[in-house]
């Protein structure tokens, strides 16, 4: 059972690399070829509390953290046997301190999860990095992240050169992503505002579906949006939450279990199946 307002941290150890990995965690504060359509659509399922907006950004704001960027790819993303080199330059090239609150900043490149506003988090670097690696995507490919939080995973993807649709059920996150996604000139990342759990069909298939939020069983919908050879990787469970890749082929899918992981649960219809 997750406990909603309790901060929770899970410890787990990856083998071959061996590393200790911080998962992303629920709860209060423990705290391109880029494309080129932005959009919002949708009625708000939930209002909440963000963080306030952050002032205008310049040239200089995407220069300042370079050094705490190359030493968080170094030591926490290359370190741990990452090695798709578009990922790694999307980890370089993303500002992260740009997408958490002001009063987080000095902590953005740190090896953990942050509090982001309404309970939600941006997962650790590592995980990002591992996802993105995981869903193997190549430039110009279409891919769905379900859960835009903060909108950094969607900057990572669209850095390495995909065309994002990214939806987030939280009204207040999702208009901050996308103000801050615009601001950035990640202005081509497609964004609704809804429940992700049926997915995207008018933009299908996908190339790639990343889940940023655990559903305790994967939603068909999602499945059924990749395209043949197509990876959907998601968390998935209750208490007990695995990384997973289900990669679909001519015959059905296929799953992979990756890592155990700690993600905030996948709210809306995916309860209730
Ligand atoms: C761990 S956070 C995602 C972090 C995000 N990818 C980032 O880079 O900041 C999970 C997000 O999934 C959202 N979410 C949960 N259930 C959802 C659903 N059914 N549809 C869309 N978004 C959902 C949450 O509101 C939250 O913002």
């Amino acid at each position: 059972m997750v406990h909603r307002h309790t901060p929770h941290w899970l410890w787990s150890w990856r083998l071959g690399p061996f590393v200790l990995v911080a998962i992303a965690c629920n709860g209060a504060p423990p705290a391109a070829s880029t494309p080129t359509r932005g959009r919002v659509e949708a009625a708000p399922e939930q209002s909440a509390q963000a963080p306030a907006p952050s002032a205008p950004v310049g040239a200089t704001d995407f220069a300042s953290f370079e050094d705490e960027r190359e030493r968080m790819v170094a030591r926490q993303i290359e370190a741990r046997g990452i090695r798709d080199g578009r990922v790694l330059a999307a980890m370089r090239a993303v500002p992260r301190h740009l997408f958490v609150p002001e009063s987080e900043r000095d902590l953005a490149y740190a090896d953990r999860p942050l509090a982001i506003g309404a309970e939600q988090t941006i997962s650790q670097p590592y995980i990002v990095a591992l996802m993105s690696e995981l869903a193997a995507i190549e430039p110009g490919d279409r891919v769905l992240e379900v859960g835009t939080g903060s909108g950094y995973q969607a900057a990572v993807l669209a850095q390495m050169g995909a065309e994002v649709y990214s939806i987030e059920i939280v009204e207040s996150l999702g208009k901050q992503a996308r103000e801050r996604l615009k601001r950035l000139g990640y202005d081509g990342v497609n964004l609704r505002i809804g429940d992700g759990y049926a997915g995207w069909p008018e933009a299908a298939p996908f190339a790639a579906v990343l889940l940023t939020a655990a559903p305790p069983k994967l939603p068909e919908p999602l499945k059924q949006q990749l395209a043949v050879g197509a990876r959907l990787v998601a968390p998935v469970g209750r208490s007990y939450q695995e990384l997973v890749v289900v990669t679909r082929t001519a015959k059905g899918f296929e799953l992979q279990r990756n890592i155990p992981v700690r993600f905030v649960p996948m709210t809306g219809e995916a309860q209730r199946r």
